[in-house]
């Protein structure tokens, strides 16, 4: 018996998978299980594993896969995980991808999907480098193509919008070329699974949206 199903959303930095992830999880009635969120919490909390991580997501490379897959493993062992999670952001290694595999052999769950949103570098660079965050919920908003009512407040619970460290011209650059390294090969490791679909993150959001709806299966 399938214990629970997962949705993988594997792509560049800021193809769209926090925006997507934020939505599928919603329409699905999912947590939203984003690996960058859960590190950069535990950076402002201070804990240690957030202070190691600290100086590697600013650089813009990869944190340890030991880290990783023990946050993973916790998060799914709450209770709001017990149908299925949106995973935003993992796996990211070959490394990962196994873990997970297992993980999810060892409970009887299944991936659900594994959406692949695909676009060009120049239109990423201009997605991140324009990119707002609320420093309070985390909903994320674009100075031009999506921008808050008030300026500089999230439209949702009224938080300040920040700009993310990594998300400066040099580091962008990094964090690309470590997706090309790293996270790329997991192309390959799902391409043939039927769980596989590959998306294009161009145009918007309601338009990638529709595409991902489509993909699942789920009534959008
Ligand atoms: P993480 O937070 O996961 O960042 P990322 O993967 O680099 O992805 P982003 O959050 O930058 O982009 P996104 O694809 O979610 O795009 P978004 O929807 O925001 O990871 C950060 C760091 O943490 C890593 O570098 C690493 O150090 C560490 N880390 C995390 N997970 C790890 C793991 N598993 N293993 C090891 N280390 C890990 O969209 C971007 C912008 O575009 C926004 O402004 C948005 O409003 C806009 N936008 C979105 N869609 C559209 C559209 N259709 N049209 C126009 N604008 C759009």
């Amino acid at each position: 018996m399938i214990m629970a199903k997962h949705f993988i959303f594997l792509g560049a930095p800021g193809v769209g998978k926090g925006t997507q992830a934020q939505r599928l999880a919603q329409l699905m009635d999912l947590p939203h299980v984003s690996t960058g969120d859960m590190l950069r919490a535990s950076v402002q909390s201070g804990r240690e594993t957030g202070l190691r991580a600290a100086a590697v997501m600013e650089s813009g490379a990869l944190v340890g896969d030991e880290i990783i897959v023990r946050i993973v493993e916790e998060r799914l062992l709450l209770e709001d995980a017990s149908d299925g999670v949106i995973f935003d952001g993992f796996p990211r290694t070959i490394h990962q991808a196994h873990a997970l595999d297992n993980l999810l052999a060892a409970h009887g769950d299944e991936i659900g999907a594994v959406l692949h949103l695909d676009l060009d570098d120049e239109e990423i660079v201009g997605r991140l480098s324009g990119r707002r965050v609320c420093s309070k919920c985390g909903a994320i908003y674009h100075i031009r193509y999506h921008a808050p009512t008030v300026y500089g407040l999230c439209d949702i619970c009224g938080g300040g919008l920040q700009q993310r460290d990594d998300d400066q011209p040099a580091v962008i650059r990094k964090r690309l070329a470590v997706y090309q390294a790293e996270t790329a090969p997991l192309i390959a490791y799902y391409h043939d699974r039927p769980a596989y679909h590959l998306v294009s993150g161009e145009g918007e959001v309601d338009d990638v949206f529709s595409r991902i709806v489509k993909a699942v299966g789920v009534a959008g």
